[in-house]
């Protein structure tokens, strides 16, 4: 199978965890697409959707999804989003397309998080895709020097805006030994809106897609 056909298995196979007459909140990427394409097939059955991104949104309303605000729900069974590397315990770095702070308040706001990923995103230590880390504009300068300091080498993403007019870091060669402590130290950093480590609120189920079909992982 290829990759892609890997990302329409899992986004087929996410569909069992939509709770029918209930909110959906959906990710961003294009894992995440395969997703809201599989999602159409059964829109009757749910009131909508909440979004993850201007992207997500388009994407969804396209399909003729209704799309709610996240202040419009107080709960969601379930956000679905894929994944930039995914460890055993269900750690995630997330971000590669620039939504993550959107996804991590939509993820905050869900019962279950089910992370949809071909097998390539499985890794035994996160930290080889670069980590993602929304930065307000004017702080640009000081969260590149304290990032450094942290022993990392942040690179704007050039020519990106984020949904909320911020700009992102892309930050190599962290070693990321425990992903939650870094996640909260990255994020006492004045002027980071966040980052893409998704520790603190990992995902609760993998669907995870590989040539033998779609195996389900918690954490180990
Ligand atoms: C978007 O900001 C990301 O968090 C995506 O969820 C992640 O980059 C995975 O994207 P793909 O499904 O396109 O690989």
């Amino acid at each position: 199978m290829t990759q892609d056909e890997l990302k329409q298995a899992v986004g087929r196979a996410a569909i069992s965890y939509v709770v029918d007459g209930e909110i959906v909140g959906v990710g961003t990427g294009s894992t995440a697409n395969c997703f809201i394409d599989a999602l159409a097939a059964i829109k009757e059955r749910i009131p909508g959707a909440v979004a993850s991104s201007e992207a997500t949104r388009q994407r969804l309303e396209s399909h003729g999804i209704t799309v709610f605000d996240l202040n419009e729900v107080e709960t969601l069974s379930v956000y679905v989003d894929g994944a930039d590397e995914i460890n055993a315990a269900m750690q995630m770095i997330k971000g590669g397309g620039g939504a993550l702070t959107r996804e991590k308040i939509v993820a905050a706001v869900a019962r279950q998080f089910v992370c949809i990923a071909d097998a390539s995103k499985l890794v035994p230590v996160l930290g080889h895709f670069p980590l993602p880390v929304e930065v307000i504009p004017m702080a640009l300068g000081h969260v590149t020097r304290e990032l450094t300091a942290l022993g990392g080498q942040p690179v704007l993403r050039t020519g990106f805006v984020t949904d909320n007019g911020n700009r992102i870091l892309d930050v190599r060669n962290l070693r990321i030994a425990d992903a939650a402590a870094l996640e909260t130290r990255i994020n006492q950093i004045v002027g980071v809106v966040t980052n893409g480590l998704f520790a603190r609120r990992a995902a609760d189920i993998c669907l995870l897609g590989t040539a033998d079909g779609v195996r389900t992982l918690t954490a180990s």
